[in-house]
């Protein structure tokens, strides 16, 4: 078995190692450590590797909490100590912004990070029905490969819905054609804890009175979804109030639909609203624009500060959750929101919306280029950017300093998603 020395972990919290030369990317190795591995990809400039025994071990290595961890693709770093994980992933933001666009921050902030367990509000459980005999799986899929892990419990989802794991598939079990069944979404909010059953083809009587009295002994709320995202309906109870989360720090209630986008880990974004708030300095008689506003994640605390804000959003459900959102919470006068696809926002759309004093930024995983590039010299003083992905925030960093004229003031990240290798990050740029 071929051995290697782990010189660093790479930005998917894989051990990476050079081995005569080659890079060898290890899954399971932590930095420091020597082991033993076997390749399953093995490429002329790279291979791709799992460890298969730890010669010597790292001492940030601990016991994984889940005894599935190896197997489920869910999680790929509870063998690392937290503190350890939050360190990697600074290291990681910090890499992006040095080899991906030469920039080092002004200032560094201190990672945000909640409780690393059972953090996961939103979750896409993956059902397969073997056989009457050999019964069901639901879970996540397993790590490369498109199987469902065989899973009873999960250390990251919430007590509430790890519990009930094994009931579900007794429940998924019994059901007239258990083969309908191809995924469950879990979906949670500050009061209830909501299951979007999805159905390829009609339930029974006694499939739904399966689903209720399930419902009733587990305390959960179910949504069916007998099509595509639009087709999601309450099932049962059916007087269950929307679903909903709160930012106590700005006394706000957010309501959502289970399938709607919202941040999935409810402690840290939290937190994450402070930061940004604190970062984005808003008051009132400014005119502030929260670009991939969502459901109004970040916009209704700016309106909180009495700034007029301009949600801009691409998902019509969204801008109209949004709107709802800011009324409910007494907030319309300041907020407005409008559609709009801001992957082709262009210099002279984005000067159609007027002058903003600061800007917000948000975006998917694809990162802000078109917007970043459609900023003119009557651009916004300040701008905070929150990322999911930092080589797309690296590549819009490079264009704002390079381009606009922006200082990168500081970055820094959260452990929005614990034993996972994603990151989120927040830089903030100023204009001189
Ligand atoms: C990371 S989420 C942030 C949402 C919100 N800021 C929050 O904290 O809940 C990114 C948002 O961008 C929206 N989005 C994705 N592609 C878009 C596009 N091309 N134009 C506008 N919005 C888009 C998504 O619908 C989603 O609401």
């Amino acid at each position: 078995m071929p051995e290697a020395f782990v010189e660093s972990l790479d930005n998917e919290g894989r051990g990476f190692a050079r081995v005569d030369g080659k890079a060898i990317f290890i899954e399971g190795a932590l930095s420091g450590e020597q082991v033993e591995y076997a390749s399953y990809q093995r490429k002329s400039r790279y291979e791709q590797a799992q460890a298969i025994r730890i010669l010597k071990p790292s001492s940030q290595r601990v016991a994984p909490r889940c005894p599935h961890f190896g197997t489920c693709g869910g999680c790929s770093m509870q063998h690392l100590d937290i503190s350890a994980q939050t360190a990697a992933k600074h290291r990681v933001l910090e890499d992006a912004l040095w080899h991906l666009a030469k920039l080092k921050p002004d200032v560094v902030y201190p990672p945000i990070s909640g409780s690393p367990w059972g953090y996961r509000n939103r979750a896409r459980l993956s059902v397969w029905h073997m056989s009457k005999k050999d019964g069901t799986l639901l879970g996540f899929r397993e790590k490369r490969s498109s199987h469902v892990t065989k899973m009873d419990s999960c250390a990251v989802l919430p007590p509430a819905i790890s519990n009930i794991l094994p009931g579900l598939k007794v429940l998924l079990e019994g059901m007239s054609v258990p083969e309908n069944i191809p995924q469950i979404e879990v979906a949670i909010g500050d009061v209830q804890h909501a299951l979007v059953l999805r159905h390829l083809g009609p339930l029974t009587a006694q499939d739904m009175q399966r689903l209720r009295s399930f419902a009733d002994r587990n305390s959960i709320v179910w949504y069916l979804q007998p099509d595509g995202p639009d087709s999601v309906r309450l099932f049962y109870p059916p007087d269950t109030p929307p679903l909903a989360y709160s930012l106590p720090d700005f006394g706000l209630n957010l309501r959502f639909s289970p399938t709607e986008f919202t941040q999935v880990n409810h402690g840290v974004n939290r937190v994450l609203v402070r930061r940004v708030m604190a970062l984005l300095k808003p008051v009132a008689g400014e005119r502030i624009v929260d670009m991939f506003c969502g459901l109004g994640n970040f916009t209704l605390p700016i309106a909180r500060s009495g700034a007029a804000v301009v949600g801009v959003e691409g998902s019509r459900d969204l801008v109209d959750r949004a709107r709802s959102n800011a009324a409910l919470n007494g907030l319309d006068s300041l907020c407005q929101f409008k559609l709009a696809n801001l992957f082709e926002v262009t210099e002279e759309s984005l000067a159609a919306m007027g002058h903003f004093d600061k800007m917000l930024i948000d975006p998917p995983r694809d990162g802000a280029v078109a917007l970043v590039n459609a900023i003119g010299d009557d651009g916004p003083q300040r701008i905070v950017y929150v990322s999911c992905k930092p080589s797309t925030l690296a590549r819009d960093a490079a264009i704002l300093v390079r381009d606009k004229g922006y200082q990168l003031r500081g970055a820094g990240i959260a452990n929005m998603f614990p034993h996972t290798s994603h990151l989120e990050s927040i830089a903030l740029f100023e204009r001189p």
